[in-house]
């Protein structure tokens, strides 16, 4: 009768209950799962036969937590408050009744236990944890929004203490067994094989079927309440830690210690109940929503090749070829190599492709030295990669990667020489990040196999890659383009040509805005601290000298050449100017820009800055730095859409955090709008092209979805409490 889990009821009178939720790698809290746990325990408390309870996994982890997919999915059919209220309740009621079942209960953790699955280990009375570096626990909710919300923050504190409870709640990480045994968080470590055999002894030694909070006088470890010293000083250094770290733009943490206060001061029922009311807030806020959105649902179709033409054959990627050994070459050349590909590595000589080569050689040594690779391991990997200027070995490739100099010549170049050797059935792709696709594509004679595959610096960290068409790019190449990207282990999204595409215009566009403000005579610190009070990883000043304001000069002077008349230079045009052809200071890479980089210490405003750009007498708050900073991308991110450069608003969304760093907390660029709402955002937008520039104006396409109050997203049918 039960779907999600077996019991079995040995001569000891020991019931064992073993959870296997079908068709999902690790176990899941689904609504089936919640089902029969409750009926189970249940059965189990009714059957006086039953002495001891015994919960484990039938499978290689614990439980993993909540089925996030599947509470993003409930967005769009809207959660209301008392839905959410009750949803918490639900799994919360159903472990407080396994807690109280008056029989021992013993959990034995034969591998992960995160979020709901570690609470459900909370709520029976002896927990024994695997002994094995992968069986880590954690409260991990506050990653995607939420809170623990099945009895986490309610017993946690209770047993290890409220200053330690609230670190592992906001922070949100994992802990290895010997450190969950030192807290407190378990009692038994013993080898994985052994788990369920000591949860077994435990229990047949006739403990004491009671939660230490339910035996008369419990006391909280270290005490509770505002009137002890320490715990007031936890929350007060708390908040201000959580506004530092996270700042106010993402709720859990506060949430958290909210209810860790409160849930403290209460008998422990009403400190269930309490929880499920922060837990609801959160989930039927717009943060939650758009990171699982987002992060979760959307990143895992996109992660899935959801873009993928149906009906391509696969192509097993065995050889890759690389044009350019440089700072982009040699990343994707390592990464190629690590999923077991192997890789021609070309540079214009010998020398320069293996100094490329070096690159891999260097981060395998470093994985080496710290323990995260064998020295052998290593060793094959770096043998995959050949260096050479030789094209002869593109001869066996399937795919080819262009990553030399942004510049149309030098690329047309190479890609006639590897054209001439490679095979007919060959993908010619071009890492370019700015110059649009259909014109590279036209030094090849078969444009067709021509597409753009777009890698982030640094191309090991980054996870996403944007996947460009040009106009003859057929889907046989699309494919093949993902399939790659798929192996790699990035996300891919897929977007139509376009100068910048998609993710550089995005982000060109925070660039240019806050050069904008500072020939505006907005103070640099200002702007800088608005970009990352808003969530941004870096302000627009540090960021653009990261990637070098030559470059920036460069790209935008070669659309002038190519776009003549059509040229709209971009707002940021005479700083940029100013900067590389007056002050030769071009950038982090050639010693300094916006900022100088002394050897002996960190970075620091150049201090020139003031008097090629005086200060303004009258200065924008910090919100109207940060919303014009925000705004500008989410504008830019909403052209491109009308525009067809990207296609979906998942896509728009996604990219945009995982390639510029666009914050989480807004779910992405056009979720940003959805959550400020269109009109509000359209409004803004107008306000702005008024009072700051035309660059702000709104297009069209979203004026008309302002009007008829059409978001990007399916709204939420009700409780959008945001
Ligand atoms: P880089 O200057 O570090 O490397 C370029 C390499 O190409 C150099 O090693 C150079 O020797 C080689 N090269 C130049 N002409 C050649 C030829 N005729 N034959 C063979 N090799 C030749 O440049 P980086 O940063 O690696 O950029 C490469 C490409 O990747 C550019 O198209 C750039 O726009 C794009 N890109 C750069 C990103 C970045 O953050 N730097 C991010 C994404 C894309």
């Amino acid at each position: 009768m039960y779907t999600t889990l077996k019991i079995g009821i040995d001569a000891d009178g020991i019931a064992t209950i073993t959870i296997d939720v079908p068709d999902r790698p690790m176990n899941v809290f689904t609504p089936a799962l919640t089902a029969d746990l409750g009926a189970a325990i249940t059965a189990l408390g009714a059957d006086a036969s039953v002495r001891g309870v015994l919960i484990t996994s039938g499978k290689s982890s614990f439980i993993a937590g909540a089925d996030i997919k599947d509470i993003a999915s409930a967005y769009d059919r809207g959660i209301a408050p008392t839905v959410a209220y009750q949803w918490s309740q639900t799994l919360s009621q159903t472990f407080r009744r396994l807690e109280t079942i008056g029989k021992p209960v013993a959990a034995a953790i034969n591998g992960v236990a995160l979020g709901g699955g570690l609470e459900l280990a909370l709520a029976c009375h002896y927990r024994v944890l695997a002994d094995d570096a992968k069986a880590v626990v954690g409260l991990p909710e506050v990653k995607i929004g939420l809170l623990p919300g099945a009895g986490g923050t309610a017993r946690v504190p209770r047993l290890i203490g409220i200053a330690a409870a609230a670190k592992l709640m906001t922070d949100g990480s994992s802990v290895t067994p010997a450190e969950a045994l030192r807290m407190g968080l378990v009692h038994e470590l013993a080898p994985r094989g052994e788990v369920a055999s000591r949860a077994r002894a435990w229990l047949m030694g006739k403990p004491e079927a009671m939660a230490p909070w339910d035996r008369k006088g419990f006391r909280i470890p270290g005490g509770a309440g505002l009137t002890n010293a320490a715990i007031a000083q936890t929350f007060s250094i708390g908040t201000a830690l959580i506004t530092k770290s996270a700042g106010r733009n993402y709720p859990a943490p506060g949430e958290i210690l909210s209810a860790l206060y409160e849930g403290t001061t209460v008998p422990f029922e009403l400190a269930l109940k309490l929880e499920s009311k922060h837990f609801a807030r959160l989930l039927t806020g717009a943060v939650a929503r758009n990171l699982m959105r987002t992060l979760f649902l959307h990143k895992g179709e996109l992660d899935k090749l959801s873009r993928r033409p149906p009906g391509e054959p696969k192509v097993e990627l065995k050889r890759l070829g690389i044009l350019g050994a440089g700072m982009m070459g040699a990343g994707i050349a390592h990464v190629a190599a690590l999923a077991g590909v192997e890789v021609v590595l070309i540079d214009a000589t010998d020398g320069q492709a293996v100094r490329g080569k070096a690159h891999a050689e260097r981060q395998l040594a470093r994985d080496v030295e710290k323990g995260r690779r064998s020295a052998e391991s290593a060793a094959q990997v770096l043998a995959r990669i050949t260096a050479t200027s030789d094209y002869a070995g593109l001869a066996g490739c399937e795919l080819v990667v262009e990553a030399v100099f942004e510049d149309r010549a030098v690329k047309a170049e190479v890609t006639r020489r590897a054209l001439q050797v490679m095979s007919k059935d060959a993908v010619f792709a071009s890492n370019t990040s700015t110059l649009p696709i259909s014109g590279l594509a036209a030094a090849s004679p078969r444009p067709a196999q021509f597409i753009g595959i777009h890698f982030f610096s640094p191309v090991e960290r980054m996870p996403l890659v944007e996947i460009i068409l040009g106009k003859k790019t057929r889907p046989a190449t699309l494919a093949r383009a993902l399939d790659f990207v798929g192996l790699l282990k990035k996300t891919p999204i897929v977007v139509n040509d376009s100068r910048g595409f998609y993710t550089t215009r995005v982000f060109g566009a925070y660039c240019h805005e806050g050069q904008a403000m500072l020939a505006e005579g907005v103070d640099p610190a200002l702007i800088e601290n608005a970009g990352r009070l808003a969530g941004m990883p870096v302000g627009p000043l540090a960021v653009t000298d990261e990637v070098s304001l030559e470059l920036q000069y460069r790209a935008t002077r070669q659309a002038m050449e190519d776009l003549g008349e059509r040229f709209v230079p971009p707002v940021s045009m005479p700083v940029l100017t100013h900067f590389v052809e007056d002050l030769q200071r071009l950038g982090r890479k050639s010693g300094g820009g916006f900022y100088d980089y002394p050897a002996d210490g960190p970075k620091r405003l150049w201090t020139g800055l003031a008097q090629h750009y005086p200060r303004a007498p009258v200065q924008p708050s910090v919100e109207q730095v940060k919303q014009r900073l925000l705004h500008i991308q989410a504008l830019e991110a909403a052209r491109c859409y009308e525009e067809g450069v990207v296609t979906t608003a998942a896509e728009a969304d996604v990219g945009s955090i995982l390639g510029i760093g666009f914050p989480a907390w807004t779910g992405g660029t056009l979720s940003y709008i959805d959550t400020l709402g269109v009109a509000r955002f359209v409004g803004d937008c107008e306000k702005l092209s008024r009072t700051v520039g035309r660059r702000f104006k709104p297009p069209r396409g979203l004026k008309a979805r302002a009007t008829s109050d059409t978001p990007f997203h399916p709204r939420p049918a009700t409780g959008d409490a945001a």
